[in-house]
């Protein structure tokens, strides 16, 4: 096996994507780079429209880059042979939000949960329908569901079925995109629970507007404005003491959900500038160009931050953009080392 030199599960390398041209061009992800390691999980928190989304399609290979590539075993998902995505399709698996939409209504739930299991092949009739009933047991919902179709399941249900699918094929990364933000909050628990117990074998990458479930999942942080990866690093820190100012209003917005800047700068704005220029109430002149991350563990891109604020802020470090994959994902996969 062709493992990357860093050991990634799964590495974005400078990846983009635009929707439309010319003056219809929307950057939906600004150039990022991500690498997934082991017992690493990665939060992703932004308002919407700010491209969490479109990064974990991305990822999953359902969007197709307009800058950089997603690299598995070291080569760019686009060009996997057969057998190289039949592994990519077992090793990485997504739970999205709406579970219903993506279970398929014919099938029953022992042929749903099994499904991406049995796409590895090796699995018999008889022993697909044994991992149903484990993977049954596993997300704590009765074995004869095995036999119901999705319909007739509730929406917590519906959702550990997703997630029993999701873990079926003994997956190394699993991306959540607001896993439990559809749910009834008497069953986000026992979800986030679920989840956070299969933490020590699997590795996530989890989209939510809750920063409480990013909290008890994810051990990094991205930040996300109008695709722009604005802040980045371990999620205890950031959440403790987040430092660009869009992330202190996410942050006091849990304890205070409406909570607004309340900010209208007349700094302009322009291509090029700080996109959250005109909601932030430290604009200054230097906005009008995004600055490149500051910080090494603990990275930022505001201009209120400078290489001399201390360690963790030297300049130097490398840009979220930048096309060394290894260098500028250390700081954030390898902070711990
Ligand atoms: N297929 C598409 N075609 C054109 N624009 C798109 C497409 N998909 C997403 N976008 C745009 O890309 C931007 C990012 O969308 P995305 O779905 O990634 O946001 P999000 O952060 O997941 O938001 P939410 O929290 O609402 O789910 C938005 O401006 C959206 O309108
Ligand atoms: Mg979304």
């Amino acid at each position: 096996m062709n493992l990357a030199a860093d050991d990634a599960i799964l590495t974005a390398d400078a990846i983009g994507k635009t929707f439309g041209r010319g003056t219809r061009a929307n950057v939906a992800v600004q150039p990022t780079n991500v690498s997934f390691r082991r017992g690493r999980s990665i939060g992703i928190a932004g308002e919407s429209g700010s491209g969490k989304s479109t990064l974990l399609r991305l990822l999953l290979g359902l969007e197709a880059p307009t800058a950089g590539a997603v690299r598995f075993e070291g080569m760019p998902i686009a060009s996997l042979t057969r057998a190289e995505h039949r592994r990519y399709r077992a090793t990485v698996q997504a739970v999205f939000q709406d579970p219903g939409g993506s279970l398929d209504p014919r099938l029953h739930i022992w042929q749903l949960i099994t499904e991406p299991a049995w796409a590895t092949g090796g699995l018999t009739r008889r022993s697909r329908r044994e991992l149903a009933a484990r993977l049954l047991h596993e997300v704590d919902l009765p074995e004869r569901f095995a036999d119901r179709l999705p319909h007739q399941l509730s929406g917590g249900e519906r959702q550990r079925v997703a997630i029993a699918r999701a873990v079926s094929s003994s997956p190394q990364l699993v991306l959540l995109d607001e896993p439990v933000t559809s749910l009834d909050v008497s069953v986000r628990g026992a979800i986030i629970n679920l989840l956070a117990d299969r933490g020590a074998e699997l590795t996530y990458a989890v989209v939510s507007h809750d920063l409480t479930v990013i909290a008890h999942l994810t051990d990094e942080l991205l930040i996300m404005y109008q695709g722009f990866v604005v802040e980045r690093g371990p999620t205890d820190a950031i959440l403790d003491a987040p430092r660009h100012p869009y992330s202190q209003a996410l942050v006091a917005a849990v304890h205070d959900p409406l909570h607004d800047t309340g900010y209208d700068s007349d700094v302009p704005a322009g291509a090029g500038a700080c996109p959250f220029i005109n909601r932030c109430p430290f604009a200054m002149e230097q906005c009008v160009v995004m600055p490149d991350p500051v910080g090494q563990i603990h990275q930022v891109r505001c201009h209120l931050y400078s290489p001399d604020d201390g360690e963790d802020t030297t300049r130097g470090a490398p840009p979220l953009g930048s096309s060394d994959p290894i260098a500028s994902t250390v700081n954030v996969t390898g902070a711990h080392q």
